[in-house]
């Protein structure tokens, strides 16, 4: 549609790393991961280097720099060492994030408005380097307010609480988390932010968010990863069926 930007599609895969972490060894690799996402048709790869290493680690994000020929958004909390890993690897972008150790996943946005001293030179830290700075925040006028005041050039809106309550059947919460989202994308368009969105999303939730045409990106990761296994067991297994017969058929009489 003639006016109407391209939706952006950023793949995250640090659930890959999560499932080769179960065993400690190289198997699945993000990396490949993250081309065959690209060849597929993902705009950019998006990947969270947490304080615990839990699933991506430092060697992922050098490799995902070095080999990927899509822009990497690096995920991170906004701590010394992670402003520092960001600088000596300029990805593309950085996507900073609110990060607790017991979570298990990003639970909510970050209280930009509580931490704006803080964050406040270390936006300035990443952008002096040429990064481009999103903030993970609720569709909160508050916080969108001071991510525009910080000078962060981006916001990505937690769509966490309206999809689980998508997902939860609760239509009154999802209705309501959904007029927040559509406002908030407004006041930040208004602010001259640029809009992304992301946590939860599945095709449904995609497609849904995919109408608000302020919205720009969407970064999306666990249901992709899940769902990978449904579409793709079937053949993995045809192909080990395979390998299993010709070894068989090895077999002297
Ligand atoms: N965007 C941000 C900032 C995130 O922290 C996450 C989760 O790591 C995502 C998007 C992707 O969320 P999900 O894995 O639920 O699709």
């Amino acid at each position: 549609m003639p006016g109407v930007p391209h939706l952006r599609l950023g793949v995250n895969i640090d659930h890959v790393a999560t499932i080769r972490n179960a065993r400690g060894g190289r198997h699945p690799d993000p990396v490949r991961a993250a081309k065959l996402a690209i060849h597929a048709g993902a705009d950019g790869i998006t990947a969270h280097l947490r304080e615990d290493r839990r699933h991506i680690s430092d060697d992922d994000i050098a490799r995902l720099k070095a080999e990927i020929d899509k822009p990497l958004n690096l995920e991170m909390a906004a701590t010394t060492e992670m402003i520092d890993i960001a600088v000596r690897t300029r990805p593309h972008a950085a996507c900073l994030v609110p990060e607790r150790r017991a979570e298990r996943t990003t639970e909510g946005g970050l209280d930009a408005a509580a931490t704006r001293a803080e964050l406040g030179p270390r936006i300035a830290a990443l952008r002096a380097v040429g990064i481009r700075v999103s903030l993970f925040i609720a569709a909160d006028p508050k916080q969108i307010e001071t991510a525009a005041a910080l000078g962060a050039p981006v916001i990505e809106i937690h769509t966490g609480a309206w999809c689980h309550a998508l997902s939860d059947g609760d239509k009154a919460v999802a209705d309501a988390e959904w007029q927040r989202i559509r406002e908030g994308v407004k006041l930040a368009r208004q602010l001259g932010l640029e809009v992304h969105a992301g946590h939860g999303l599945d095709y449904a939730s995609a497609e849904t968010i995919a109408a608000l045409p302020e919205i720009v990106e969407l970064n999306i990761g666990h249901f992709l990863v899940g769902e990978a296994v449904f579409t793709s067991l079937p053949a993995t297994v045809k192909v080990m069926r395979a390998a299993m017969d010709r070894g068989r058929a090895r077999v002297g009489p």
